[in-house]
């Protein structure tokens, strides 16, 4: 019998991922029977207003899948304590309501900090003095860490300190929400079991590796954070670097948590650290045009908004190959893909009608993570009745012609591992210092630097023009194409 606490529950991700993440769960009949869920924050709600509160947010959040008597037994397991993250007394209210709630059962806890980060230490001190961390024979104490883990890789390790002292590394899961997405999990499942693309995926076959988070919506109300945040510590250093450990490790011997994590550590342990002069050579960063009108922007903000970077990975496999990141926000359309560019053919047999050798786009592989899910290859192909002419077309695989249903928000996946103990799909605390120690160099050189200079764009476009010249200036191409949204056959 799981309990689950959302600590700083009144926020946003509650509402929007939590509670439909975990009704989504009661749903399906996979949550642990007899979970009961506590949400500690300041607001003065009582058990049932704050069930009422939710009861409005998870059916705008969940739409269709909203079931009137599924929810009132979801209900039912939801509970509140109004509570304050600094104050003791808080936290004796907290134990009270849990003896209340988990009737004397020796419950297992997952204690999930939805705080502002500001709060974690506090938070998590205070859940070490008042007795809450402590194991009791069989029932685990789990505690969920939010992103932004940390500003830098300083201190990103004083939190990793400060957790310690109350949490094992075993019992601290950092979320990193890409890694619970499907098609995040399936780059795992097309890489280590097929077996017709190992033997490509490497330095011989591939020419480079181009990443892209595209959103095209803008900061909204975040300014507070993303002004002092801004693209290299809102993508890059988690998500973005996430998608190209997945995609350059090595295959793993077992799939548990720590085979996996070891081995996205080695990659991130060989990816080149770049001095000033490389990051003003390998990387662009830009603002969209309006940024320093949106509400709470300082006037002469110097925030990126999209940024790219190249990366090397410094080993026998990747030698060689760049791997392009590539992140914005008020961009074209909303898409993230991986882009798995192969060589050229060695040598090109087919002329045209002037007898010349013609000239054609090597073979890709694109993994479309989303919005619409699927892989594409695309290979050259003769086009019939016209000579030797060719022209590049596509296999076309999407998740939505092949199963049934809609993708479940990751964070579904997450919780359900959190609640297991599979510590696969978190952030070990080597992994995020180490992913801070590549973003680090870079954040320092641009504040110090004024190579690269700021870059603007407009809103609606890929990034600014400078980006398509930069990478021009390797002899490479982003492929810059937005996902088509209609179901496959409609
Ligand atoms: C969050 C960032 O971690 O990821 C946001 O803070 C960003 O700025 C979001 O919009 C993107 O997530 P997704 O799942 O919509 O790609």
């Amino acid at each position: 019998m799981p309990t689950i606490v959302i600590l700083g529950a009144s926020g946003d991700l509650t509402s929007r991922k939590l509670i439909p993440s975990l009704y989504q769960l009661h749903r399906k009949k996979r949550l642990p029977a007899d979970t009961n869920i506590i949400g500690f924050s300041r607001t003065p709600f009582t058990d049932d207003a704050w069930r009422t509160q939710l009861t409005e947010t998870t059916k705008k959040f969940v739409g269709e899948d909203f079931d009137e008597k599924l929810w009132a037994e979801f209900a039912a397991k939801v509970f509140y304590q109004p509570g304050d993250m600094n104050d003791d007394a808080s936290f004796k209210a907290l134990c009270g309501k849990l003896e209340e709630v988990e009737k004397g059962s020796n419950a297992s806890r997952v204690y999930y900090l939805a705080t502002s980060p500001h709060f974690y230490l506090e938070t998590v001190d205070r859940l070490g003095a008042s007795g809450l961390a402590t194991e009791n024979g069989s029932s685990t104490r789990r505690l969920v860490v939010e992103k932004p883990f940390g500003v830098d890789a300083e201190s990103a390790k004083s939190l990793n300190t400060d957790l310690h002292r109350v949490f094992k590394e075993r019992q601290v899961y950092r979320i990193d929400h890409y890694l619970g997405k499907e098609t995040v999990q399936n780059i795992l499942v097309l890489r280590f079991a097929n077996s017709i693309f190992e033997p490509l995926w490497n330095r011989n076959y591939i020419d480079h590796v181009q990443i892209t988070a595209a959103e095209e919506v803008k900061i909204g109300r975040r300014a507070g954070y993303y002004d002092t945040s801004g693209i290299m510590r809102d993508m890059f250093q988690n998500h973005l670097l996430q998608l190209m450990t997945i995609t350059a490790m090595e295959a793993p011997s077992r799939f548990e948590a720590d085979y996996v994590r070891n081995e996205k550590v080695k990659v991130l342990q060989s990816i080149r650290p770049m001095t000033p002069e490389e990051v003003a050579k390998h990387t662009l960063r830009a603002q969209y045009v309006g940024y320093r009108e949106e509400p709470g922007v300082s006037k002469d903000s110097q925030t990126a908004t999209f940024a790219v970077a190249k990366l090397h990975v410094d080993n026998w496999r990747w030698q060689g190959v760049p791997f392009y990141l590539r992140s914005g926000k008020a961009m074209s359309c909303r898409t993230t893909q991986i882009v798995i560019q192969f060589r050229d053919p060695p040598h090109m047999l087919f002329t045209n009608e002037k007898k010349k050798h013609q000239k054609v786009e090597a073979n890709r592989l694109v993994i479309h993570i989303q919005p619409a899910e699927g892989i594409q290859v695309h290979f050259q192909t003769k086009v019939p009745d016209a000579g030797m002419k060719m022209r590049l077309t596509t296999l076309d695989f999407r998740f939505d012609s092949q199963f049934q249903g809609s993708m479940p928000d990751g964070y579904e996946r997450l919780l359900l591992d959190v609640m297991s103990g599979d510590a696969s799909l978190f952030t070990r605390a080597d992994e995020v210092e180490l992913a801070w120690g590549i973003v680090d160099p870079i954040l320092k050189a641009w504040d110090e630097h004024s190579e690269p200079p700021l870059a603007m764009y407009e809103p609606g476009e890929w990034g600014p023009t400078e980006s398509l010249y930069w990478m021009g200036s390797d002899d490479r191409q982003w492929l810059d194409v937005c996902p088509v949204l209609a179901k496959h056959g409609a």
